[in-house]
């Protein structure tokens, strides 16, 4: 999968060439490329921002930049990126999302910072390519670097290949399948008793049937602890009769 970022900071990037990304870019499965939006400005300043038409505080990203970035990075032709714009008021990034992205061949992420970037520069993109405006969560960051090294990690690792064998991405929170609408339970290692605290015995039973089924119910009960509107979620059919008891 090749992906281009555009930002002012590329400089925040430096973590994509740790762990699990850093080694998917080196053995090939990844293709980050990182670009300075300063570079396609013109004036001595190299400014990307101005004051915003209406008034109010802050700065607006200028569109020319953004712009050449774009016609450069992404001309014309037959493979286009999707294009994914942060920003606090785009549609939520979910494991599902994370799935779609990790199933295109090349994303094109455009950071903004200060008060988001002028609005026709998505606008004109979206006559040539796919866009997608994505929020991480209800807050604010000041800026889209953060949100995107967010996304390539998640997007990443579901990438075939990227995580090892033993790293399997079923059983993860939210995972589609059983763990859709779920929130992964405790886990444990040796040793056995630590600090007087035992680990449950049933993971020591060897049990596999009966581990599947605690581990389930501990799903369950932290999901209705920490985030009980998603159990309204959970898909009918899925639900067993013990399920319903937890
Ligand atoms: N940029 C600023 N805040 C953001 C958020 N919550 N999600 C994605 N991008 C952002």
């Amino acid at each position: 999968m090749r992906l281009d970022i555009i930002s002012i900071f590329p400089e925040y990037f430096a973590p994509l060439d740790v762990s699990l990304i850093g080694k998917a870019r080196r053995t090939g499965l990844l293709d980050v490329r990182v670009h300075d939006l300063r570079s396609w400005t013109h004036d001595r300043h190299r400014t990307v921002d101005d004051t915003p038409y209406g008034g109010g505080p802050g700065m607006v990203m200028k569109p020319e930049p953004w712009g050449e970035a774009l016609d450069e990075i992404a001309p014309a032709g037959d493979a286009v990126p999707r294009l994914v714009v942060p920003t606090p008021s785009g549609r939520p990034f979910t494991q599902a999302m994370a799935a779609e992205l990790a199933a295109e061949d090349w994303l094109l992420f455009a950071c903004g910072r200060y008060e988001g970037i002028d609005s026709r520069v998505v606008a004109e993109a979206a006559t040539r390519m796919p866009v997608s405006e994505v929020s991480l969560g209800d807050f604010v960051l000041a800026g889209g670097e953060v949100a995107v090294l967010v996304m390539t990690e998640a997007i990443g690792r579901l990438i075939p290949g990227v995580l090892g064998n033993a790293e399997s991405v079923a059983d993860d929170s939210f995972a589609p399948g059983a763990m859709e609408s779920l929130l992964e339970g405790p886990v444990f290692t040796k040793p056995p008793v630590w600090r007087e605290r035992a680990v449950p015995e049933i993971l020591l039973s060897g049990n596999h049937g009966a581990i599947a089924r605690w581990r389930r119910d501990e799903a369950l009960r932290r999901t209705a602890a920490h985030r009980p509107e998603l159990l309204g979620r959970l898909d009918p059919e899925r639900l067993d009769k013990h399920d319903r008891k937890v």
